[in-house]
């Protein structure tokens, strides 16, 4: 039991991480047209420390929004918190700016009590989901799963942040083949800073103190997940390599040729393909039909094998367009003028 108490609390000291507001905008920027007309909810924000209510509050007018919902789970940093009862949640209601000096102030915000803990399961916070038309916030990652089922039953529009690991779980993987949920776009490699509480244990690589004793630690793998659309998930990925049995190996156990790299995707294959988890960077549900993975393709012991090697996870993809009915320039960038004589041609 102990033990078990042990481990909860350090997962959610891991859940306490807050987004900063570079990381906010330049993932915003792609999706403005949804917001117009739009209640936003951020479900797992301490107004006072989050950068999405920043965010949201400061460009309302600007995105015309309708409404923005803020909640915030029970305190577990007391001195963020006023001298609140810790388990007593709050939620806040904007409605925008007032006074037109373009600035959320303290009596434009409606300051709400929860009579529990506001935790995004509660009833009390699905009666906000279900007035809300867009959730956008970094939910706790232990619980990402249930967050995102949670999304799901209730048909909402989400723009949320996770861990590129979470794509392979089961039902999120389900979401990504059925074209409900896709990755967002600003963020496909590299890593992203986070600020942290002020006890948080730093012995971590990538920890940082700014000047002002605030502390931040940089996290792999960050996402963003969403079933908002934009412009740049349909754009083709730009293939250069062909296909050659030696190069792209079938696997032993599935019939599919095994690539490496997305980007050494052959162009002119139209059989099935196992690619890098990566690949969902890429991926244009134009271009490609994915298949599944060695999961749900229920692939003997777990993985492809080549030449009785167990290969890495991948995802199972396949052309939408076989290439025999290709324009020429979707496997090959021509050049100005070769462009221009092949639309006079066409
Ligand atoms: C990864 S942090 C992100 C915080 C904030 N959204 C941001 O991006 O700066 C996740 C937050 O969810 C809160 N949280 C944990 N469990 C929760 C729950 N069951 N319901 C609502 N929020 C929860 C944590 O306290 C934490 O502040």
């Amino acid at each position: 039991m102990a033990n078990k108490n042990l481990n909860q609390a350090k997962n959610a000291k891991k859940d306490e991480f807050y987004t900063q507001l570079v990381d906010i905008e330049n993932e915003l920027k792609h999706y403005k047209e949804h917001f117009k007309d739009k209640v936003v909810l951020c479900n797992c924000d301490d107004p006072r420390v989050s950068n999405f209510f920043h965010y949201f509050s400061y460009n309302f007018e600007k995105l015309g929004l309708k409404k923005l919902i803020t909640t915030c789970y029970k305190n577990q940093e007391r001195d963020l918190f006023s001298q609140n009862d810790s388990e007593r949640a709050i939620w806040l209601e904007y409605n925008g700016d007032k006074n037109n000096n373009r600035v959320p102030d303290p009596d434009e915000i409606g300051i709400n009590y929860f009579e529990g803990d506001g935790d995004f399961r509660s009833k009390e916070c699905i009666e906000l989901l279900k007035q809300a038309d867009i959730v956008v916030t970094n939910p706790p990652f232990s619980l990402f799963r249930e967050y995102v089922a949670q999304l799901i039953e209730y048909d909402k529009k989400f723009l949320i942040i996770g861990n590129v690991n979470a794509t392979s779980y089961k039902e999120v993987f389900h979401l990504i083949k059925k074209e409900k949920l896709w990755l967002g776009a600003s963020i496909h490699s590299g890593d992203r800073e986070f600020g942290v509480p002020q006890d948080y244990p730093l012995n971590a690589a990538g920890f940082r103190v700014d000047e002002k004793g605030n502390k931040f630690i940089r996290v792999k793998g960050v996402r963003w997940f969403t079933n908002l659309d934009y412009k740049e998930r349909h754009e083709n990925l730009i293939l250069f390599k062909k296909y050659t049995p030696e190069e792209y190996p079938k696997y032993d156990n599935y019939d599919a040729v095994n690539v490496d790299k997305t980007s050494d995707i052959p162009a002119d294959y139209d059989g099935v393909m196992g690619v890098p988890i990566t690949f969902l960077d890429k991926y244009n549900p134009e271009q490609f039909e994915i298949i599944g993975n060695e999961y749900d393709l229920n692939i003997e012991k777990g993985r492809g094998y080549i030449n009785g090697k167990r290969m890495y996870s991948r995802i199972f993809i396949r052309r939408r367009q076989p290439t025999q009915y290709l324009q020429q320039e979707e496997t090959l960038p021509l050049a100005a003028e070769e462009q221009a004589e092949y639309n006079i041609k066409k």
